[in-house]
């Protein structure tokens, strides 16, 4: 039997959770997420000092909740695993150097994570998916598809070659003057809006390169505000339902690309599986373009449960459980220095810039 226990503090949550695998199947046995929403949302975004400062006064009390939920004591789990980037440094800084002198004080082994890793294996424990299966990563900082062949081995196919596609939703509520986190208030004022009454573009549609596009979408969203200038609650509903609609239709004439790639690849596999991951895999509306998307082209969606969608901690123990298990887990782990910017494939160069979360591509 394994226990993991994990921490992640890349962005605006504080996080610590603890799985045990006894062989058959893995269990989450605490999951602890204590959102900084209130802190961040009078500036209708992460303020990344905020969010640092907001680590440190929470992580030992997460991580104390997370082991006492669990009924473990730090003696009893067999390594720490802890999110080593990409993310804001700050955060980065307060949950590995914690992580670290956990590991020290219980001599255990320390486990350094790519964030994105996390997202990436969510499915292996949810649903014990099997490798190779394709990923599309959709969230506040990342948009991408990458080819999942194991642990560790992840070939980017398509990114964004703008904004994330989290971004686009953030930067469309803060515009329309909707509370953050963005993504949830545009989809709930989406829900009673009108997706047909603006017409907004869908980037890159029908080009055979795999990419995606966000920032014209976004670019018409002001638009088309700034005209309607007062916004009523219907007009901000219905720019809303719109937006979404684009969205979902982008979505969907990208991912072809790379389904097609896929199936090309693997003709032994019979429905091969997508999985969305990442923030915005939450949006019931996506997951129901991509669920309609993959009935077409004979694959089937994997989607994590919401509340493993989001940042938390029962990913990123999962990722340092699978590591451990492939071998994977470094020797010299404790001098490991967290990393603002890290690729989840590193033979990819980015396509386009970096954002505050890293890089973008
Ligand atoms: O994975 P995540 O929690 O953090 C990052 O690693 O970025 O993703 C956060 C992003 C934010 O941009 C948020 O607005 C978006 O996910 N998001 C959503 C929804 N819930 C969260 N976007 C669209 N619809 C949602 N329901
Ligand atoms: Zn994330």
């Amino acid at each position: 039997m394994t226990r993991i226990l994990g921490i992640e503090t890349s962005c605006d949550e504080t996080a610590a959770a603890v799985i045990e695998d006894a062989g058959d199947a893995a269990k989450i046995l605490s999951n602890v997420v204590l959102s900084q929403i209130e802190e961040h949302a009078a500036f209708g975004g992460v303020v990344p000092e905020i969010a640092a400062r907001a680590h440190v006064e929470a992580l030992d009390g997460v991580i104390e909740a997370a082991l006492a939920e669990a009924g473990v004591t730090l003696d009893t789990v067999d390594a720490v695993a802890a999110t080593a980037g990409p993310g804001l440094i700050g955060g980065l800084i307060v949950g590995l150097t914690t992580a670290k002198a956990l590991a020290a004080a219980a001599g255990k082994p320390l486990i350094p994570i790519n964030h994105l890793e996390g997202h990436a294996l969510t499915a292996r424990l949810t649903d014990g998916l099997e490798f190779p299966y394709l990923l599309l990563l959709v969230s506040g900082g990342h948009t991408q598809i990458v080819h999942v062949a194991g642990v560790d081995r992840y070939a980017r196919w398509a990114s964004t070659i703008d904004d994330a596609l989290g971004e686009a939703f953030d930067k469309t509520a803060k515009l329309l003057g909707l509370p953050y986190p963005g993504g949830p208030s545009v989809e709930k004022a989406a829900s009673t809006g009108n997706p047909r009454r603006f017409s907004f573009p869908r980037p890159l549609k029908g080009e055979a390169r795999p990419d995606f596009s966000f920032s014209g979408l976004k670019t018409a969203v002001r638009r088309a505000a700034t005209e309607l200038s007062p916004l009523s609650d219907q007009d901000v509903a219905d720019i809303c339902a719109s937006f979404q609609h684009a969205v979902t239709e982008t979505l969907s004439d990208r991912v072809v690309r790379s389904l097609e790639r896929f199936r090309s690849e693997h003709p032994d596999l019979d429905t091969p599986a997508l999985v969305v991951a990442g923030g915005v895999a939450a949006n019931q509306a996506i997951r129901a373009a991509l669920e309609e998307l993959c009935r077409e082209h004979g694959f089937r969606l994997v989607a994590p449960p919401i509340k493993l969608c989001g940042d938390n901690a029962a990913m990123i123990a999962w990722a340092g459980m699978e590591r451990l298990k492939a071998g994977l887990a470094e020797d010299d782990a404790l001098s490991f220095a967290p990393r603002p910017r890290w690729p989840l494939d590193s033979s990819s160069a980015p396509l386009f810039g970096t954002g505050k979360r890293g890089a973008k591509a």
